[in-house]
């Protein structure tokens, strides 16, 4: 990408560094690139969306659609006890649902939103096909296994996967293990791009 570009998405995108959660300049940037590449009355679906800084990145760069995010919005972390132990002291008094609303409207992204409060395997029945998948939910191995499993079969041919958090180096975090066991040794996704630790996949 082009210098001019990369400033333009970083201005257009630049309200995500006002909502909390984790995701670099470079994540950010995928995401919006991703989302932007969709087809018309495009579906994504986001697993573990925490306070909205990925789903908002992700609408601005939807053209039409829907983004639906999962999440408990209880600072659960699954099998992933090291980010419970994060989740729960960043978590703060306030409901995390409503700040995650909030934070949609504040910065005008809400209209292409639909919240599903829950776990991701309460909802693998209400897709059939899925154009973008985010998987940044349960980030143990088990965790993150299960969404691969449930939720990878729906991507429709030509659509993307995505997996926050896959560092070649640490085969003990679910994205990588998933990534590099699971998706790589399969047939049905070949890799598109990675923007730091955004893993991306293109269904076959
Ligand atoms: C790393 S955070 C997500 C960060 C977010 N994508 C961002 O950009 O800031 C992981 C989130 O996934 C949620 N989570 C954990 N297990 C989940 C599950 N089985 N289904 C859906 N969400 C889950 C956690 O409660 C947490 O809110």
């Amino acid at each position: 990408m082009t210098k001019l570009g990369e400033f333009l998405i970083s201005k257009r995108i630049s309200n995500y560094k006002k909502i909390d959660g984790w995701l670099s300049q470079s994540e950010a940037t995928g995401l919006y690139l991703t989302a932007s590449m969709l087809p018309l009355a495009a579906v994504i679906v986001e697993i573990g969306s925490w306070q909205g800084k990925s789903t908002f990145c992700l609408a601005k760069g939807l053209r039409s659609g829907k983004i639906y995010a999962i999440d408990p919005f209880n600072a659960d972390a699954g099998f992933d006890v090291e980010s419970s132990q994060v989740y729960t002291a960043l978590k703060g008094t306030r409901d995390l649902l409503d700040i995650f609303n909030d934070n949609m409207k504040n910065f005008n992204v809400e209209k292409n939103i639909v919240v599903k409060k829950g776990y991701s395997e309460q909802f693998a029945k209400d897709f059939d096909l899925i154009d973008f998948l985010f998987i940044d939910g349960d980030h143990s191995i088990a965790g993150c296994k299960k969404d691969y499993q449930l939720y990878s079969g729906k991507v429709r041919k030509g659509g993307f996967i995505a997996f926050h958090d896959y560092y070649s180096d640490r085969p003990e975090l679910g994205p990588t293990y998933v990534v590099d066991e699971l998706v790589k040794k399969s047939d049905e996704f070949i890799f598109y791009k990675q923007f730091d630790s955004l893993w991306i996949g293109i269904k076959r």
